[in-house]
């Protein structure tokens, strides 16, 4: 079976080790390639892997948003989130899918961190965040505030998914704010998560106040990282006492992927412990 992981940069991408451990559970024999595929040349790219044989793609940055253009079928999920990280051929046919959303979901409950009933913040309204606010929002959390340094985009996203959600979506559920959460009555939360691509920098000059993680139970930086982001650092000082990179969330938004790529669930324990997750 020929996958591939595409995007750019791509260099770093583990997802050729997280899918050589899936298939050895099942000794299943894959082919699994990094290829650097600029945004320019994407959708010509894709259109020939698939008809060369190939059967799935991860998507990453920058391709999550182009890729929806070549696909003739999109999950309601991948609608939602107005981006794709897989893609696979089905009956001839290429099929986009947001994993995710799912992948944190997942992640979470593993870790036994609870959504339900819980007041949640989210830090950054780009793509990242764009993809795990709707999956979050299925499990019933008390509230989830969006707060982005540029709040115009938070306002943005925000009015995008209560219009998706339709009359169920209560405008007190979500929640769009600044980053300096200064238009909140409260500012206190069981879980904060960080979809800004701040700690994908080396500065990474992410100007929160501490004041966040005040009473909060955990805290979830989407970026995976061998060691702590700003973001974590932060967190730890202020005594959260669970504290994660997005490693958890890359494993298992790929088992998702796996899944429907070839039919077999795989287990993502050991690759979890592997990181001391
Ligand atoms: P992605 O697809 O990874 O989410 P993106 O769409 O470029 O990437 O969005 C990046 C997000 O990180 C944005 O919410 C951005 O805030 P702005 O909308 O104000 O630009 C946020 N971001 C990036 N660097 C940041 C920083 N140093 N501090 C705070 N927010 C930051």
């Amino acid at each position: 079976m020929k996958l591939g992981v595409i995007g750019s940069p791509i260099e770093h991408s583990k997802s050729p080790e997280i899918h050589t451990n899936f298939a050895d559970q099942f000794d299943l024999e894959l082919v699994f390639e990094k290829y650097l595929v600029s945004k320019n040349e994407c959708l010509e790219w894709v259109k020939s892997f698939f008809e060369s044989g190939g059967h799935g793609l991860s998507v990453t940055l920058p391709l999550k948003e182009v890729v929806l253009e070549i696909s003739d079928d999109i999950s309601s999920r991948a609608k939602q989130a107005a981006a794709a990280n897989m893609l696979f051929l089905k009956d001839d046919k290429i099929f986009a899918d947001c994993t995710d959303g799912l992948g944190l979901v997942t992640d979470l409950k593993t870790k036994e961190i609870n959504i339900a009933d819980k007041k949640i913040l989210i830090l950054g309204a780009g793509g990242a965040a764009k993809g795990i606010v709707p999956s979050l929002l299925k499990e019933n959390p008390e509230q989830v505030i969006v707060a982005n340094r540029t709040p115009e985009k938070a306002i943005q996203l925000v009015a995008q998914i209560q219009e998706l959600g339709g009359s169920q979506m209560k405008s007190s559920i979500l929640m769009p704010s600044s980053l300096t959460l200064d238009n909140l009555e409260t500012t206190s939360f069981d879980l904060v998560i960080n979809a800004t691509s701040a700690s994908t920098s080396a500065d990474q000059n992410l100007e929160v106040d501490s004041s966040i993680f005040k009473g909060a139970a955990a805290a979830l930086d989407l970026y995976y990282s061998q060691t702590d982001t700003k973001f974590m650092q932060m967190a730890k000082e202020q005594s959260v006492a669970k504290v994660y990179d997005g490693w958890g969330m890359l494993v298992e938004q790929a088992a998702e992927s796996f899944s429907q790529w070839t039919g077999l669930k795989p287990d993502t324990s050991g690759l979890l412990e592997s990181r001391g997750a």
